[in-house]
């Protein structure tokens, strides 16, 4: 069978889009390749700042992202545009304060298309933690939170869009 319709895009959204989102970024379409649902779904990343535009994602989410076998050595960081709220299918936020500014950011009529990562997967967490100014463990709680919010919202997607 074949599949006319355009994927379904999804842009995961941090404060810098060197950390957080970068690495939700890359497990995320890891979980779609697993799933067999490359074309079908997109992914994207951007940040609310544009302090680090044009940037690799910070060294410390490449190293612990690369342990777990996931490279984040391609992606550049961007900040987030008013085009993302109309060709997006999908902005999910990082934490409170990063939806808070999508949604003061984004026209009316496309904010039901904000939501926070977190909705996806029994984490038992709200928000995935800025590690930037923390280091260590922190980045892997990111990867931990991230690997399972990415797996359940591949699984919620597929289901809602009726992709296999
Ligand atoms: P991220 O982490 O939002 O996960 O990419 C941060 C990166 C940079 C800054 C803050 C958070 N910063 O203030 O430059």
């Amino acid at each position: 069978m074949t599949h006319a319709q355009r994927p379904i895009r999804v842009l995961m959204v941090c404060l810098g889009n060197i950390c957080r989102s970068p690495t939700a970024e890359a497990v995320f379409r890891h979980h779609i390749e697993l799933a067999g649902l490359s074309g079908r779904i997109e992914v994207d990343s951007a940040g609310i700042g544009d302090w680090h535009q044009g940037q690799a994602p910070d060294p410390r989410s490449c190293e612990a992202a690369a342990q777990r076998r996931y490279d984040l050595s391609a992606l550049r960081a961007r900040q987030v545009r008013g085009q993302d709220f109309v060709e997006f299918d999908y902005l999910f936020a990082m934490d409170r304060q990063n939806l808070e500014a999508l949604q003061q950011l984004c026209p009316p009529q496309y904010r039901s298309k904000l939501g926070l990562f977190l909705a996806h997967g029994a984490t038992g967490h709200e928000e995935v933690p800025d590690p930037y100014y923390c280091g260590g463990e922190s980045f892997e709680l990111v990867l931990d939170l991230v690997e399972a919010a990415s797996a359940a919202l591949v699984a919620a997607l597929s289901a809602r869009h009726a992709l296999k």
